[in-house]
């Protein structure tokens, strides 16, 4: 049995000690090297047997768009955008909550410069892990011995540049600042890449962290009042929930003839993967910008009594995922125990993706209007 230790770093998966311990040193570096454990794997087997792959393919196919045609001349005042979209900052940093920390003197101007400085911060990670598909999608097309699916992956990789694009374009255009990389994705995005077995790039990319992606574009594209980031995440989940879907899609086949002990690897891989993802909401480095005690502040946010639905909502595509692919109860049920602690398991029976990705997209939908 694998302990918390050994999966995550920690025994409590709230050790707020450890959490901060994991911290991004080469801030400077341009570049960031990453050992691939992978072979790179040619098929001669050119027999496409695989329709539900094909299907996506094909789909991907006549669903691309370019970043180009984005209303890029949209003016964006982010002071505005921020102030209309505070319902979750409100939420985690009430006056009750943030009682005795040291935001509690804080008046409009800190609060409106922190929504600032968190918005540049949610780009920058969004942008990051963008990149971090854009690799993973690569490195399927190389490992995944399947036809159809190097096929599809090619789409994905090309889908992964746009996003890159988009977000690089939209942080430099439209809003005031920058971050690196946080710590905990990079790790998570570190462990995805090095994997030597195939089918974990897809688990750790396509499951856990488009999944989330898909999750949190969409809570974003509802709540924000500015049209240009609206269509731009509206485009993007169009695409995610096919990646997403060629995720479970792969993995339903793949997974049914593991063994038990191979199950359980997953399972642990999807446990810390879910960590990571919820460590990188802390958003230590915003505080760390604002001048602010970042411990404190880490505190405040895990003890917030409404955190945990925000955080919540973030995971429910990949609950319901994570249970089509038989991950919630396999064996004993250990990750529905897991996803119990972490609060998310209400999500378990929302719909999956491979079942929804088409009624996502809104590119089809705008082609065939003005077809
Ligand atoms: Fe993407
Ligand atoms: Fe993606």
């Amino acid at each position: 049995m694998t302990s918390n230790e050994t999966m995550i770093g920690r025994a409590d998966v709230d050790d707020i000690d450890a959490i901060l311990a994991i911290a991004n040193t080469d801030v400077d570096a341009v570049v960031h090297a990453v050992r691939a454990g992978s072979d790179a794997i040619f098929t001669w087997d050119y027999e496409r047997t695989r329709p539900a792959l094909s299907k996506l393919y094909e789909k991907a196919k006549t669903s691309q768009w370019n970043a180009n045609d984005l209303p890029w001349d949209t003016e964006v005042d982010q002071i505005a955008v921020v102030q209309a979209n505070r319902l979750q900052n409100d939420a985690i940093y009430s006056q009750h909550n943030v009682k005795g920390s040291p935001v509690e003197s804080w008046g409009e101007d800190e609060w409106i410069r922190f929504a600032i400085e968190s918005q540049n911060w949610t780009l920058s990670q969004f942008m990051h892990g963008e990149q971090g598909a854009l690799i993973c999608t690569a490195q399927i097309v190389e490992t995944v011995p399947w036809i159809d699916a190097k096929y599809y992956a090619a789409t994905q990789v090309m889908d992964e540049a746009r996003h890159v694009e988009v977000f690089a374009r939209y942080l430099d255009e439209k809003m005031s600042g920058h971050y690196p990389i946080n710590a905990h994705l990079k790790m998570l995005l570190d462990d995805i890449i090095a994997d030597n077995r195939w089918d974990m790039t897809y688990l750790g990319m396509q499951i856990m962290v488009e999944g989330l992606a898909l999750a949190s574009f969409g809570f974003m594209h509802q709540m924000t009042t500015e049209p240009l980031l609206k269509q731009l995440l509206r485009y993007v989940m169009s695409d995610e929930a096919r990646h997403v879907a060629f995720g479970v899609i792969s993995l339903q086949e793949f997974y049914a003839q593991l063994n038990a002990t191979e199950i359980r690897e997953r399972q642990e891989f999807a446990f810390e993967a879910a960590v990571r993802m919820r460590d990188r909401f802390l958003q230590q480095e915003v505080w760390e910008r604002m001048g602010i005690d970042v411990r404190d502040m880490v505190q405040v946010q895990l003890k917030a009594p409404d955190r945990p639905i925000f955080q919540g909502m973030l995971f429910s595509k990949i609950v319901p995922n994570c249970k089509k692919l038989g991950l919630l109860d396999a064996g004993d049920g250990w990750l529905r125990e897991r996803f119990t602690d972490l609060g998310v398991i209400e999500y378990e029976d929302w719909a999956d993706t491979s079942a929804e990705y088409s009624s996502l997209d809104e590119v089809a939908r705008d082609r065939a209007q003005l077809a």
